[in-house]
């Protein structure tokens, strides 16, 4: 038994060896960890279990059959994060470059379809040449079984991809159809193809880093989530997204323990400017609404003219979708809608409650926007909404204005309570607009035309830039000063604790993509 268990012995530390000294200290000398490293400081202390450690590739041509890494180069598993089960595959980039073999794909897919069975999140670590350049077709098989697996379990349990070294071509893919991702600054990319590709192509010079590095990603394309600014801030940042999700959506986001305590917020009665034109910073209303410090905001640099992120209300997991007042007045344009529909949708997925701050001036005119498809693109926000059954309330804090304020969670699309405060101005356009179209004739045949504006502007503010009409209709559930809006949205989420709302029978929508 002692000659087999030194066997063991051995073969487990080649494992731990992976590529070798050599290459791991080569991705020590670039600042990354290795991916043993990454399982350790994400997963907690002692929990990890190693699933296929001695699994090897099967090829045979350009001398792979004399070059052979236990593990081929991802490890895979399954532990605990905070007490809760998580699945998880690391690519090491000491073996092969990370990149992806048909053994390699098929570890993959077995922890995928455990987290499937199981219903418990999977977390991916990425850092990898992509695919097995010797491996030809079965290399491309193998992202083809992860993509369908990645689809599979969209909206059934929580996807994270973390992008930790290279990611390029199809292999993109992956990271892209799971709900969160986040790249570590100045030591990853993802691009569809590389800067040599898009020179010789279109005959643009650009570097990795700005193609397709975490900046790019974070304020451009909006792919990423998440920017880390190295490998632990980046696993600390996934810890703290599973915090706020449920296993799988069977289940419920975990609760905080929490105790009533006075919830008056007297700071902000004084958010709002006096100027209606004025701007001001959402986030102020949202640090001062959610428990405190718990705000986590999704996609911070891209679309900001629309905030993002989870948060607690006394304890419990809460989705925040807000407009910015103070980045192009939080009209809604392409990008804002976009981000806020994913955002949505995945908190339907999850069980997780939706609350909207809503100050909106309307849809960003011009033709950037309609040729690029505002329409479409807008109407990917509308339906997320209409199609969400998690509780749902808005708080209109100051504009409400046309296609936006239907758009915003407004009760008619099936949000369950909607809050005003005195500040708000609930109308189908801003007064300067409707007092042009409804008064022209008047307006053109005044004597002094500019004061015949502002008197009709006036008389459109006083009947329409305020919360009552819609409050008479009932649109508006209740107007509130500013300080009770966090013991409000207490009560009203508690009440609505228990909502069950169906769809209609379908196999699935059409979103319009
Ligand atoms: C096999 C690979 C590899 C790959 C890297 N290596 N990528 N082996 N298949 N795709 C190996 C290298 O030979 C090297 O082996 C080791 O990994 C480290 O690579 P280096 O080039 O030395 O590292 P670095 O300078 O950091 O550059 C990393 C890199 C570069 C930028 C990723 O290696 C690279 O460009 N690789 C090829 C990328 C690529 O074209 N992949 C195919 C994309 S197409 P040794 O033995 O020296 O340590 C694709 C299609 C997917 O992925 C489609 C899905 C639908």
């Amino acid at each position: 038994m002692k000659s087999k268990l030194k066997l063991l012995d051995d073969k487990i530390a080649e494992a731990h060896l992976g590529g070798g000294k050599k290459r791991i200290e080569a991705q020590h000398k670039k600042g990354k960890l290795t991916a043993r490293e990454r399982i350790h400081f994400l997963m907690d202390e002692g929990s990890f279990e190693e699933i296929g450690m001695l699994v090897t590739h099967r090829s045979t041509e350009f001398g792979l059959d004399k070059e052979i890494y236990l593990g081929d180069g991802v490890i895979t598993g399954y532990g605990t994060i905070n007490g809760r089960m998580v699945y998880v595959y690391a690519q090491d980039f000491t073996v092969f470059g990370g990149s992806l073999s048909e053994s390699h794909a098929e570890k993959i897919c077995r922890i995928m379809d455990l987290a499937m069975q199981n219903g418990a999140p999977v977390v991916g670590l990425n850092d990898s040449g992509g695919a097995r350049i010797q491996e030809g077709v079965v290399s491309l098989g193998g992202y083809a079984d992860i993509f369908y697996r990645n689809t599979m379990a969209s909206g059934v349990i929580p996807q994270i991809s973390a992008i930790m070294g290279p990611c390029a071509g199809g292999a993109v893919y992956s990271p892209a159809i799971t709900d969160f991702i986040v790249m570590v600054e100045n030591m990853s990319y993802m691009f569809v193809t590389g800067p040599n590709v898009v020179k010789t192509v279109t005959h643009e010079e650009v570097s990795s880093e700005e193609l397709g590095g975490a900046q790019t990603h974070a304020s451009k394309s909006g792919v990423t989530h998440f920017t880390a600014s190295n490998g632990l801030d980046c696993l600390d940042k996934i810890k703290k997204m599973l915090s706020y999700m449920p296993q799988n959506c069977e289940d419920n986001p975990p609760a905080l323990p929490y105790e009533a305590a006075d919830e008056i917020r007297n700071k902000l009665e004084d958010v709002i400017p006096t100027n209606a034109n004025q701007p001001y910073d959402i986030k102020e209303v949202i640090e001062q609404v959610a428990d405190e410090g718990t705000f986590l905001e999704v996609h911070k640099d891209f679309a900001e003219n629309i905030v993002v992120g989870f948060a607690r209300l006394a304890g419990k997991s809460i989705g925040i979708v807000a407009n910015q007042p103070a980045h192009l007045a939080g009209v809604l344009d392409i990008h804002a809608s976009t981000k806020a529909a994913r955002f949505v949708r995945f908190c339907d997925c999850f069980n997780i409650p939706l609350l909207v701050f809503e100050d909106v001036p309307g849809f960003l005119p011009g033709t950037d926007q309609e040729w690029n498809g505002i329409i479409t693109n807008g109407a990917k926000l509308l339906y997320a909404f209409c199609e969400a059954t998690v509780p749902r309330i808005t708080v209109i804090t100051r504009k409400a204005y046309g296609g936006a304020y239907d758009v915003m969670n407004s009760k008619h699309i099936g949000a369950d309570m909607n809050y005003a405060w005195p500040s708000a101005e609930i109308a189908v356009m801003g007064a300067k607009g409707a007092a042009e179209i409804i008064f022209k004739k008047e307006i053109a045949e005044a004597k002094d035309p500019e004061a015949k504006l502002k008197e009709k502007e006036k008389e459109y503010i006083e009947l329409f830039a305020n919360p009552y009409k819609a409050a008479e209709r009932g649109y508006i559930d209740e107007v509130i000063p500013p300080s009770v809006t966090r013991k409000k949205l207490i009560a009203a989420f508690r009440m609505l604790e228990n909502k069950v709302a169906n769809l209609p029978r379908k196999k699935h929508g059409n979103i319009p993509l």
